[in-house]
């Protein structure tokens, strides 16, 4: 199967009105979209999601940050999709992304990021399968 992966937009990029300029930049791009919602999450499911960062000292404030209001979780399908969305993310401090990536253009603070994007495939199939244990829409093979 085509790779895929998991890109969530943060409280702060849904509330800065920044869903469309994300949704835009990943199909202009050419990958497609296989899952969409906007919802709130509770904090044990924020913790979940990042379990891997729990001994950090910024974890309680993450954890916080991404309850605070709405995200949009998204999964999104594509040749080096994984490697490539995080390219287009940017680096995780804004203040070290390029010009021309999404944290580049339009955040400044590492607490208030924007956008998180699977960093490998082994965790983007962890984090579809906790994100979406409904599933995912069905492209015919020729729309590809
Ligand atoms: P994300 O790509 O979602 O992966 C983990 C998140 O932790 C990261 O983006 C940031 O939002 C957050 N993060 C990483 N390092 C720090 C830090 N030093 N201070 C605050 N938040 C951080």
């Amino acid at each position: 199967a085509a790779e895929q992966t998991f890109i969530m937009i943060k409280p702060d990029g849904v509330q800065r009105g920044l869903i469309g300029e994300v949704i835009s930049r990943f199909e202009k791009k050419g990958f497609y979209l296989k899952a969409m919602k906007l919802q709130n999450v509770e904090k044990s499911f924020a913790e979940q999601h990042y379990a891997d960062l729990s001994s950090k000292p910024f974890f309680g404030g993450l954890v916080e940050y991404i309850v605070s209001g709405p995200v949009v979780a998204m999964v999104w399908e594509g040749k080096s999709v994984v490697a490539t969305g995080r390219k287009i993310i940017g680096a995780t401090n804004p203040l070290a992304s390029e010009p021309g990536t999404i944290r580049g253009d339009f955040a400044v603070d590492i607490g208030r990021n924007v956008i998180h994007g699977s960093d490998s495939v082994e965790n983007a199939r962890k984090e579809i399968a906790l994100w979406f244990p409904e599933g995912l829409a069905e492209w015919s093979s020729s729309q590809h």
